[in-house]
């Protein structure tokens, strides 16, 4: 069975790891992986490669950069010839990303079945690109693999068959759980001059966060001032980088000793991070479920989410975008109570095995 991977942001590299090494480990799969390259950068890209073990891509699209529109017009555009010469019996696509959504179009427009890993989750937010691709990607594929039980009955509301819909977990929690002996070996906190649980670690890369100057500004003028109360360490995503150097906002938080702005982590240095961090603050979906199953505080810069059994669970609080609401929410928090991970139903790192062996049960059948 020939099954083009394909990926082309940092979160896909963390998801596909796991399925790619599993799919490596069945004689009867063959995985051949496809980089759409929509993240380029080394330290967005190459270095996770390296960590995750992953090989170098078997093929690469080469599309950085460019609007929603444009980026995924020239993924269709340099996958189909790619689809036709490989001629995979099957796409496997993961994730909610523009790779995502061009990748699964262009496979079913050749005849292709596609595998959605992470399906049926939903913000309804339809100013998220992301919301859009999921929606579409959804309708077009012929298996959803669904990593929590909302997934479920959000794909049965579309009138999705159920016959397509897979309740496996989160293949992003199998490479979380395959890597927190690397993690443990991370010297990050020494790198970066920080103590356990004497940090808050902060990501921000959405665009209604990143994209407007006044929100953009809020919230850095909100996580300033919680950084006057506990160091804040920001490994910038470069979508926010560049914003904040496009709208001179850099002058607001260069100077603060309570705040570090730093490059994007690597996987395990991130990982690593996050696990001895007192709060995690983030616009990042995925982020929000890696907190969640380390039991470690996350509050989610944002007023919805696709993944409500992050909440159920207790870990992640959604604060709204506002900057007040932002430190309120910060200082609400009672630190002193005890951290405990917890696992959703079937985040027990044995996903992928279970993605693969319903893929390979449905393909055993057609051929026999
Ligand atoms: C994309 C995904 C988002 C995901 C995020 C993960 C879509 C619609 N968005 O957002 O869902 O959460 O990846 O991080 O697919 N850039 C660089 N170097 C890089 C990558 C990006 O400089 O390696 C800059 C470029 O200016 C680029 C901009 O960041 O235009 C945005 O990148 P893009 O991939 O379009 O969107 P993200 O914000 O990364
Ligand atoms: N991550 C990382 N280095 C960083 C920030 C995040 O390795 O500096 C990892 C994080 O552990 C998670 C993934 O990147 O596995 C999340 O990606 P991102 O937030 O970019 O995308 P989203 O999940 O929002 O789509």
């Amino acid at each position: 069975m020939r099954a083009l991977c394909v990926v082309g942001t940092r979160p896909n590299f963390i998801k596909m790891a796991a399925l790619y090494r599993g799919m490596c480990e069945r004689p009867s799969m063959k995985p051949i992986l496809v980089h759409t390259g929509q993240h380029y950068d080394p330290n967005m890209s190459d270095v996770f490669f390296a960590e995750l073990d992953l090989p170098r891509p078997d093929i690469y699209l080469d599309v950085s950069g460019g609007s929603n529109t444009n980026q995924t017009a020239r993924i269709l555009e340099r996958i189909e010839p790619v689809l036709l010469e490989a001629a995979p019996d099957l796409v496997v696509v993961v994730g909610d990303v523009n790779s995502t959504l061009a990748a699964g179009l262009a496979a079913s427009q050749c005849g292709v079945p596609v595998a959605h890993v992470e399906a049926g989750l939903r913000s309804r937010d339809r100013t998220m690109p992301e919301e859009i691709n999921r929606i579409l990607v959804d309708r077009i594929s012929d298996f959803l693999f669904v990593t929590e039980r909302s997934g479920i009955e959000n794909l049965k509301d579309e009138g999705i068959p159920d016959e397509r819909v897979h309740f496996v977990g989160n293949v992003m929690i199998d490479t979380l759980m395959s890597h927190q002996d690397k993690a443990a070996g991370s010297d990050v906190l020494e790198r970066l001059g920080l103590e356990s649980r004497g940090y808050a670690l902060v990501t921000l890369h959405r665009p209604a966060n990143s994209d407007r100057q006044e929100a953009l500004k809020d919230i850095l003028l909100a996580l300033r001032e919680i950084g006057r109360e506990l160091p804040v360490v920001l490994p910038i995503h470069p979508r926010t980088r560049n914003r904040i150097g496009e709208f001179g906002l850099l002058s607001l938080v260069e100077d603060e000793p309570g705040f570090r702005l730093v490059e994007p982590l690597g996987y395990i240095d991130f990982l690593a991070a996050m696990k001895e961090a007192r709060v995690v603050l983030t616009d990042s979906g995925g982020i929000q479920e890696e907190t969640t199953i380390l039991g470690v505080p996350c509050l989610t810069m944002r007023n919805n989410t696709e993944r409500p059994v992050t909440i159920e669970c207790g870990t992640n609080t959604l604060v709204g975008t506002r900057g007040a609401d932002i430190v309120r929410a910060f200082r609400a928090l009672d630190f002193s109570e005890n951290r405990a991970p917890q696992r959703p139903p079937l985040w027990d790192g044995q996903a992928a095995g279970r993605i693969i062996d319903i893929l390979l049960g449905a393909f055993g059948e057609k051929i026999s």
